[in-house]
């Protein structure tokens, strides 16, 4: 392949560097185009054909199914693999040996504890509010009690940064859930490792021990793994873009939160479990919401399908679907919800609307009915969601500091008035 690409904008010839990666993706270099005295530059809404950065921490590849995470296939991390080395190999690159780790989790729980007047913004809260909204918040509060982890340049403070954001995050996403429970707030257990510990933070009630569930571990790692990284997505693109105004570490993952919530990416979870309840409640006719997913006029669209860059299957999918299996079997959880998302599935594999645009199963499909068979609440999907997504986020906001990425700034083709002279309200 040619290693220029040229551009013809009324009769002049522009000539710009093609890029290739590792795994000969192929990208033309347009960082000149506009300062090459064409002063055109590219539209691209959604960014569906634009790269934002060069990044060494994930690879994907949509048409073939393919997630690694620096070189390592999702399928190795999650059957040998455990988060907190998951985590350690997405941020720093490779994964550690055993110092490496040891120093890593000690380092981690030696910031494993919230500041108590952390509490009392909590207390504002109604119960009612929604636990991603009450997490962006605190995650954005720990600013104010840890001022040291903002203005941070060097990799020491960068790592101080993160080992504090991990140990105090799953702190923050149990106190979420446990507020809504009514439970009291806990700061777990620094003799257990980050997922019991998370597995404690969550489910440990006031009037027992905590006893540990070797499935429920398994399966929480498994999710945590598979959702820590997906590369340029919307969340992470936000981490980034909040980051290269050099706001702090915390600021651009409170503000990867709030990316996340919504229903088109980590908020699907949610959205998805509470279609399949619907459907259950209006008689259990998939067909009916098939019919709906198809009608352009209708907003309905089957939630937990499709994705922007699977177009052939989502890989974290096909694992979370064997695992969610083995958790309903060894729990003994018999879920008439489980039997309409089985009769879903069936049927969008074999329909046409959905074959021809690539509509797949994807991971949000599976992974809140293994939530909610954990006794996961529906509306702390997303929140679980955003605690594997951690290490992903950190890892993307240290990559793009290391490379000093310059501030986010995206132009635009403005399609508004042109000038016109101010009115007097009395004239308007
Ligand atoms: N149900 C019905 N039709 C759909 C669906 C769906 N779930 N998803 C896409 N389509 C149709 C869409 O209407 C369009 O049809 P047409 O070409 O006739 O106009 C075509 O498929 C392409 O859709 P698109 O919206 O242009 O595709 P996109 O790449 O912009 O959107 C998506 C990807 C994930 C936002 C979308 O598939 C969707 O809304 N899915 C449901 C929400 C969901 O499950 N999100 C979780 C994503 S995975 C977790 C994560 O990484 O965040």
């Amino acid at each position: 392949m040619s290693e220029i690409a040229t551009i013809e904008i009324e009769g002049k010839k522009y000539e710009f560097p093609i890029i290739k990666g590792t795994e000969n993706e192929v990208a033309i270099d347009i960082k000149a185009l506009r300062g090459s005295s064409s002063g055109v530059i590219t539209l691209d809404p959604g960014f569906k054909n634009t790269g934002s950065c060069e990044s060494a921490i994930t690879y994907l590849d949509g048409e073939q199914g393919i997630l690694r995470y620096r070189g390592y296939s999702i399928e190795d991390l999650a059957e040998k693999g455990d988060f907190l080395e998951t985590a350690y190999a997405l941020i720093f690159g490779n994964l550690p040996n055993k110092e490496e780790l040891e120093k890593f989790e000690s380092d981690i729980k030696a910031q494993s504890h919230v500041d108590e007047d952390v509490k009392k913004i909590l207390d504002g809260f109604p119960k009612s509010a929604h636990p991603m909204g009450v997490l962006a918040s605190l995650t954005s509060a720990l600013i104010a009690f840890n001022p040291d982890s903002e203005d941070v340049d060097s990799e020491d403070e960068m790592y101080n940064a993160i080992v504090t954001i991990l140990g105090k995050f799953p702190i923050l996403v149990s106190w979420a859930l446990r507020k809504k429970q009514g439970l009291p707030l806990d700061y777990g257990d620094d003799s257990l490792g980050y997922v019991e510990n998370i597995a404690k933070l969550l489910f440990k009630k006031p009037n027992s021990d905590y006893k540990q569930n070797d499935i429920i571990i398994n399966a929480l790692d498994k999710l945590l793994i598979l959702h820590a990284d997906h590369e340029q997505n919307c969340s992470t693109s936000t981490v980034r873009i909040v980051g290269s105004s050099h706001a702090g570490l915390f600021a651009s993952i409170s503000a990867g939160i709030s990316a996340l919530w919504g229903p088109l990416h980590g908020g699907a979870n949610q959205a998805v479990l509470e279609m399949l309840e619907a459907i259950k409640e209006d008689g259990g006719d998939t067909k009916k919401y098939m019919a709906k997913a198809k009608d352009k006029q209708d907003p309905f669209r089957l939630m937990g399908f499709g994705h922007r860059v699977y177009k052939n299957f989502d890989p974290r999918a096909k694992i979370i679907k064997v695992a969610a299996d083995e958790v309903l079997a060894d729990l003994g959880v018999t879920d008439p919800v489980l039997d309409i998302a089985k009769g879903l599935e069936q049927e969008a594999l074999s329909d046409d609307y959905f074959v021809k645009r690539k509509l797949y199963p994807n991971v949000d499909f599976y992974s809140g009915i293994i939530y909610r068979a954990m006794g996961i609440p529906t509306d702390m999907f997303t929140v679980m969601f955003a605690l594997g997504r951690l290490p992903g986020w950190i890892a993307q906001w240290r990559e793009m500091r290391l490379r000093k990425e310059p501030i986010g700034r995206p132009r635009q083709i403005y399609i508004g008035e042109n000038h016109r002279s101010f009115v007097d309200i009395e004239n308007r």
